[in-house]
């Protein structure tokens, strides 16, 4: 049965991006303040942190009841390494958000197999998630759901593909700082969130966007399966859009 297209906000530019995507996760916490959510790191999703940290600020959010899942971690890795995603996610969401650091839930990241599963199975007694706030790579991966990933895809270590160590090459100043391997939140879990936002800027993202919603679902394409989410929402910004069709 052919996917619909999802829901797709085009932003003007990064700024305004960061905004919505505030406002739609504001929104959705004051709707349910104790909401489980799963917080990706990456460049793209900072200024909406930074623009809930302002509302908090101002009085305007209340995130004390949310409980934070992050999204992946590098194996071997410990939380005090400055290369740590816990450590980003604690610094640029948990901590200008008030929320206490008990309420922070990480991934297995030793990635063992029985811990990951019960992992899953824990998250999953409890109701699932609530909100997943994701990124996309230029492969297309979701958290660190390297191609090919379907959409049965568990929480499991993962190897990096040279793609995703080259972007994250930015994020710590060479490639040769990046570790090989991850733990990731599997697609399954992250395809049963009663809601997921997906946000994309700049050009480079514009032909992985493009696949993503506009063309096939394939496992070649992890983030095309987020079309088969409950309730998806996408914000992009004009540098990251063509909406020209799946050719
Ligand atoms: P970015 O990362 O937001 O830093 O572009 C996204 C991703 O690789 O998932």
């Amino acid at each position: 049965m052919p996917v619909p297209p999802p829901r797709i906000d085009v932003l003007d530019d990064y700024d305004a991006l960061s905004r919505a995507g505030a406002d739609m996760v504001a929104d959705f916490l004051a709707a349910t303040p104790t909401a489980r959510v799963v917080v990706a790191t990456g460049v793209t999703p900072m200024g909406l942190y930074r623009e809930l940290a302002h509302r908090r600020e101002r009085g305007d959010l209340d995130a004390t009841g949310v409980t934070v899942f992050l999204l992946d971690e590098y194996a071997g890795i410990e939380p005090e390494d400055g290369r740590s995603l816990l450590g980003w996610a604690l610094r640029s969401f948990v901590e200008p958000l008030g929320i206490p650091p008990e309420h922070v839930v990480s991934v297995p990241t030793d990635g063992d197999p029985d811990a990951c599963a019960a992992y899953d199975l824990e998250v999953e007694r409890a109701g699932g998630y609530d909100l997943a706030i994701l990124g996309i790579g230029t492969n297309g991966h979701v958290g660190f759901n390297e191609p090919p990933s379907d959409a049965s895809v568990p929480t499991r270590m993962v190897e990096l593909l040279p793609e995703s160590i080259d972007s994250n090459a930015a994020y710590w100043g060479d490639a040769a700082r990046v570790p090989r391997r991850a733990v990731t939140i599997g697609m399954a879990g992250l395809l049963r969130s009663r809601m997921t936002l997906l946000v994309a800027s700049g050009a480079s993202k514009r032909e992985i966007v493009r696949r993503s919603l506009l063309g096939p679902v394939t496992a070649e394409v992890p983030a095309s399966h987020l079309r088969a989410s409950a309730d998806l929402r996408v914000l992009v910004d004009r540098a990251a859009w063509d909406g020209s069709g799946p050719t």
